[in-house]
């Protein structure tokens, strides 16, 4: 992990100039996220990037390898060699892909997945779409109609574009802050019906849980739904029991079991994109509901389905989960704990608060950050670096996610990369308040 690399400098087309008017006026189009991205992607190794080869959580791009700490294969499913042996016989029988659209007809593995899904999660029923994107733009509005919805400020993007989708719907869309759930409720007592508050379960940067306990007071005493995406906690963070393999819980059967809540009063939509490895993603619903987003949520009616090989490897997960997830969760537990111990015997803080495997490391000085991902990315660390403003500025930094797969000696050696980068860029001391 220590060899330097310079990367290539990329040649994009210049076709540019030659364009019509008519591309000139798309490509011209200014945004202030669109050309932040739009310099990382140019000039940085670490965004944009093609990969040629995987060696368990070894990646190489081009003739540098590098140890993956971006990807969010929580549980390693995507390297299980039971998992990758199950598909040829799925392939086999039900072809690649269905390409029904769900509403005309879906293969049994379908079926199987949402029954076990709700067996597992606890929940009435589920019912199964390609990926949470989908759910958000379909779902949110469907729920919401012509009443209200809230969603939380740092609820992942995908759930802000569905708000967008719901207030082209009709829908009556406003933000809130989770420390300030006061404002909340003043604004939810006059809110049209139905009401939804919108949150991740656990946050894609922060790595931390939602006030669980009082949004669902909140909403059960103002008859509205909490609507919780999970794509980081599901299979990750399961029940509690004195018996449990780790502080994770068991089962993986998500953040709202996690914290020992009911799903009454709150709808649970998660993801195998995740800790699962496949592409698939689920609504966990009273069976009503269900019925209803059959013919109300676009993605089921007029969309193509999950390939097969999603399928199977959503469902053999599912057994996987039940026999081993336990285990493949403590030792995720027991990586995440090496990190976040190390970092602090190095006097460095992170966001992280949970323990859960997504540990952010913020940089005073948020104009720093593709500085430091290069420097990362130099010495064999693959992580994802966030600027301002795809995160706010006091979230400026880099993100690391732990695997089951990864090695302690993996984490050893990032630990001391870590170090080294903390002697250059100005990190996050541990104890101190993030940059405002
Ligand atoms: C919190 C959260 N929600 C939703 C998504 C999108 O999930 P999907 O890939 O299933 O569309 C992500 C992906 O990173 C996420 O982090």
């Amino acid at each position: 992990m220590t060899d330097t690399f310079e990367a290539p400098a990329r040649s994009l087309p210049r076709a540019r100039d030659t364009f019509s008017p008519a591309w000139r006026y798309v490509l011209d189009h200014s945004m202030g996220l669109r050309s932040e991205l739009d310099r990382m992607r140019r000039h940085a190794p670490f965004y944009d990037a093609i990969v040629d080869e995987i060696d368990g959580r070894r990646i190489r791009i081009g003739d540098h390898w590098l140890t993956d700490f971006a990807s969010c294969n929580y549980l390693g499913l995507d390297l299980d060699r039971e998992i990758i042996e199950t598909v040829p016989s799925y392939l086999d029988r039900w072809g690649t892909h269905p390409s029904w659209s769900r509403l005309i007809a879906s293969p049994v593995p379908y079926d199987e997945i949402e029954r076990s899904l709700a067996s597992l999660l606890g929940a009435e029923d589920a019912l199964l779409l390609p990926t949470i994107t989908h759910i958000q733009l379909s779902v949110l509005p469907a729920l919401v109609g012509t009443g209200s919805l809230f969603v939380e400020v740092h609820a992942h993007q995908t759930a802000h574009e569905g708000a967008a989708m719901t207030a082209a719907r009709g829908g009556t869309v406003g933000r809130f802050r989770e420390d300030r759930l006061d404002r909340l409720e003043r604004r939810l007592r006059t809110a049209p019906f139905p009401r939804l508050i919108c949150v991740d379960g656990v946050h894609s940067m922060t790595g931390n849980g939602p006030p669980l306990a009082e949004l669902l007071a909140l909403a059960r005493e103002h008859d509205a739904l909490l609507y919780v995406d999970d794509a980081h906690g599901f299979g990750v963070v399961g029940e509690r029991g004195p018996a449990e393999s780790s502080p994770y819980g068991d089962r993986g059967n998500g953040i709202v079991r996690h914290l020992g809540e009911s799903y009454d009063h709150l709808i649970l939509v998660g993801g195998f994109s995740k800790a699962y490895s496949s592409l698939l993603a689920f609504v966990a619903c009273p069976t009503e509901v269900k019925e209803y987003l059959k013919s109300a949520a676009g993605p089921y009616i007029f969309s193509g389905p999950s390939p097969v090989a999603s399928l199977a490897t959503g469902l053999v997960g599912l057994q996987v989960n039940e026999r081993r997830g336990d285990e493949l969760r403590a030792r995720l537990h027991r990586l995440t704990s090496r990190l976040l111990d190390g970092l602090r015997r190095l006097g460095l803080g992170t966001l992280n608060t949970s323990g859960f495997p997504i540990v952010e490391i913020p940089l005073t000085d948020p104009d720093r950050a593709d500085e430091l991902g290069r420097y990362l990315y130099d010495r064999g660390v693959f992580a994802s670096v966030v600027p301002f403003p795809v995160v706010p500025r006091d979230q400026v930094g880099v993100r690391i996610q732990i695997t089951a797969a990864n090695t302690d000696a993996e984490i050893d050696d990032l630990l001391t990369v870590l170090g080294d980068a903390a002697a250059r860029y100005p990190l996050l001391p541990v104890g101190a308040p993030p940059a405002g």
